[in-house]
């Protein structure tokens, strides 16, 4: 099927994965929309032409919009992402990412439209039993924001039952990186990311803390299964093409299979940037299992996607990049 007659609605479009799948989405011929309220997102990370400022929470706005730019499917992006705020306050994690989700999905039932996908996390399995992760893994969220995106995905299954909705929900590891053509890339305020933050110690000179070293990894930092937005920006893709084919609701996990410790990340930015990364050792942060690792045979086998952007020099050197032509 050809993507040119086609238009997606991109929901957080103005953030780090939602510009990135945009652009990609815009390279592959189809027609964007992208709808974000700039609550966390940057409007300079989008076309102008494309950007509508709104909530999600507007029903009734986003059916029209909706209605007024048909679309064939959504690419739902837009959340509150912060685990720890999630643990501080996590009424606005229930109230903008499960309750927003929910008027998002009624907007699309006024407006006839039938295909989702959905960003999902690692965060829904917690800490899981068997690594590397696969999707059969039972929820068990440990924070407020995983349990925030469990309850979407519980909905999104009652959408598709009752009303015919079709979703795919991708479980995401760690997004990293930036498109190689740098131009978009990662700017989260307040920042919670580790390839980031070690960018700021290096600017900064003030020393990033890392939670921990005495974990039952080979040399007790946390290890983490890093994947390049591009990567991920393209398991979208393949995702709505699968959709759009009349493919039925399905669940994915988007890794890579393989992980690195926060050391292995840090001596990478050494690496790559020829700069000391300044650095204290704290104490471990609760809840943080010692390895998350994404089992992704799943999306490889049905959906014969590949991530070949994710090794770790190239995440450190696009976000390197990024992180030197943006400074705001
Ligand atoms: N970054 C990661 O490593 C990661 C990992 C797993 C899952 N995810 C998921 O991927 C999605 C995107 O993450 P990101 O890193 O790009 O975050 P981000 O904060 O950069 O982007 C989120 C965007 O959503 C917008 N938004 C938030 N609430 C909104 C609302 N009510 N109405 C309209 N727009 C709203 C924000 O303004 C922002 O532009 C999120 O759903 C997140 O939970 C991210």
């Amino acid at each position: 099927m050809s993507p040119h007659n086609r238009r997606i609605l991109v929901t957080g479009g103005a953030g780090y994965i939602g510009s990135n799948t945009t652009l990609q989405l815009l390279d592959a011929g189809y027609d964007v929309v992208v709808a974000d309220n700039l609550s966390r997102g940057h409007r300079e990370a989008v076309d102008p032409q494309r950007l509508h400022v709104i909530d999600i929470h507007d029903t009734e706005g986003m059916a029209r919009l909706m209605m007024e730019k048909p679309c064939d499917a959504v690419i739902h992006f837009a959340a509150y992402i912060a685990v720890g705020e999630s643990m501080k306050v996590p009424e606005i994690y229930f109230e903008n990412n499960t309750c927003g989700s929910l008027s998002l999905l009624t907007a699309m039932r006024k407006a006839n439209v039938k295909n989702i996908v959905f960003s999902s996390t690692a965060a829904v399995y917690g800490m899981p039993a068997r690594v590397p992760i696969p999707e059969t893994e039972p929820f068990a969220p440990v924070n407020a924001y995983g349990e925030s995106k469990v309850m979407v995905e519980k909905l999104l299954h009652w959408f598709d039952l009752i009303h015919g909705v079709r979703s795919m929900r991708l479980r995401y590891f760690n997004a990293s990186g930036a498109d190689p053509n740098g131009r978009a890339g990662e700017d989260h305020e307040p920042e919670t990311h580790l390839i980031p933050l070690l960018f700021r110690a290096i600017q900064t000179g003030e020393p990033v803390k890392l939670f921990g070293d005495d974990y039952p990894t080979p040399d007790g930092t946390c290890i983490r299964d890093y994947i390049h937005v591009t990567d991920l920006a393209r398991a979208h893709i393949v995702a709505v093409e699968k959709l759009l084919a009349g493919g039925d609701s399905d669940v994915f996990n988007v890794g890579t299979g393989h992980g690195f410790s926060v050391k292995e990340v840090l001596n990478a930015v050494e690496a790559v940037t020829g700069r000391k990364v300044p650095h204290v050792i704290g104490p471990r942060r609760e809840g943080d299992p010692p390895l998350l690792v994404a089992d992704s045979t799943k999306l490889q086998e049905r959906l014969g996607w590949r991530p070949e952007f994710s090794s770790i020099e190239t995440i450190v050197e696009t976000a390197w990049n990024w992180a030197n032509r943006t400074r705001r």
